[in-house]
């Protein structure tokens, strides 16, 4: 392979997606994702479910993103994989695969950690895609996570504000269930809401301080709604669906816009780039691009499959690590809650 080219395997295992990628420097070669569909009848990820089925998977998706990459095993410079925040089981497949395979191959072991991945998704060359210029202001949204982050380099990050309760996620995912829909419900609820009214009901915003954010009140209030609403009416979910979803959604673009108009503000930044599951969300896509034009700010949306779950993101941190000799011994170990 080509002289000073850096190829990297990354491996992401946090949650309920295996992923694989390979990295040319900065340019994705393959990127390669397994979900798993299992969890769909319990309305949610099971944990020792996604375990047995990263193992399943975790052979049959390296191997893809070997063979579409066009190069081979022996061509990797190093491995990367998520350290953590995730699943303890389900990091452990990916942490230990990664290690074996960095330990035979006799290249250096990567550990990266997966919110940082998001928002260093940013990073990956695609034709199309600015890149951010530091400092800028990050916003990851997922099922798991919701945060406000200063990111200064590649390696200097401070979270500026988080959720105190529920990530955004999961007051979409938790909504959708209430209304009877099933899981994930953040995609649907954004596909309903396209054909709804945004301003037919209306929910207050939970109060968080300062940059923080809530969203548990959320959720009961759209509990006490719904039920209050179907005892006086059975079809009303299914007479109202769009309209909820759109308002719903709305709700939570307004409670994210706020708290991103008070990070400008303490700041003084106005690049905001987002991250992370939700961010597909179209209304949020939209919300922000018109925000460009409505406060002069200058924005930044990763391309679809880099924003859910995968192994791209990782990755790009590897890559980046990788620069700077910033390796693992065979003695790193997968973390469920790891220091941002
Ligand atoms: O980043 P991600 O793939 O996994 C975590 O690390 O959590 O995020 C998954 C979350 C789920 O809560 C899912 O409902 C939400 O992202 N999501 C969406 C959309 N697509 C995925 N939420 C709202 N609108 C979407 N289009
Ligand atoms: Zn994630």
């Amino acid at each position: 392979m080509s002289n000073n080219a850096i190829y990297i395997l990354a491996i992401e295992s946090s949650c309920d997606d295996t992923a694989a990628a390979v990295l040319k420097n900065n340019k994705v070669l393959s990127n390669v994702i397994a979900g798993q569909k299992i969890h769909e009848e319990y309305g949610g990820v099971v944990p020792e479910l996604a375990s047995r089925a990263h193992q399943q998977n975790i052979v049959p998706v390296i191997d893809s993103a070997i063979k579409k990459s066009g190069i081979n095993l022996k061509d990797l410079n190093g491995i990367a994989f998520t350290q953590g925040p995730g699943l303890m089981g389900s990091l452990l497949v990916g942490t230990s695969f990664a290690k074996s395979l960095a330990l035979s191959l006799n290249i250096p072991l990567i550990a990266v950690n997966h919110m940082h991945a998001h928002i260093l998704a940013h990073f990956i060359d695609e034709e199309g895609y600015d890149k951010p210029e530091f400092p800028f202001l990050a916003l990851t949204i997922s099922g798991g996570h919701t945060q406000i982050v200063k990111v200064s380099s590649f390696f200097d990050m401070e979270i500026i504000g988080e959720t105190t309760d529920d990530a955004v996620g999961e007051a979409f995912d938790k909504s959708a269930k209430i209304m009877g829909l099933p899981y994930p419900g953040g995609p649907l609820i954004d596909k309903l809401a396209k054909e709804g009214n945004p301003k037919k009901f209306q929910f207050t915003k939970p109060k968080a301080p300062g940059l923080n954010f809530s969203f548990s009140g959320l959720k009961t209030q759209i509990l006490y709604f719904i039920q209050r609403n179907v005892a006086l009416n059975p079809n009303f979910i299914e007479e109202n669906k769009a309209d909820i979803c759109a308002s719903i959604q709305q709700t939570i673009i307004e409670i994210l816009m706020d708290k991103l108009k008070l990070a400008v503000t303490e700041t003084g930044l106005n690049q905001i780039a987002i991250g992370g599951g939700v961010s597909a969300n179209s209304g949020i896509r939209e919300t922000l691009k018109a925000a460009e034009t409505k406060y002069g700010w200058i924005t930044f949306i990763p391309k679809f499959e880099y924003t859910t779950d995968n192994a791209a993101m990782i990755g790009i941190v590897g890559y980046q690590k990788y620069l700077e000799n910033k390796f693992n011994d065979a003695g790193v170990i997968s973390k469920a809650r790891i220091e941002f």
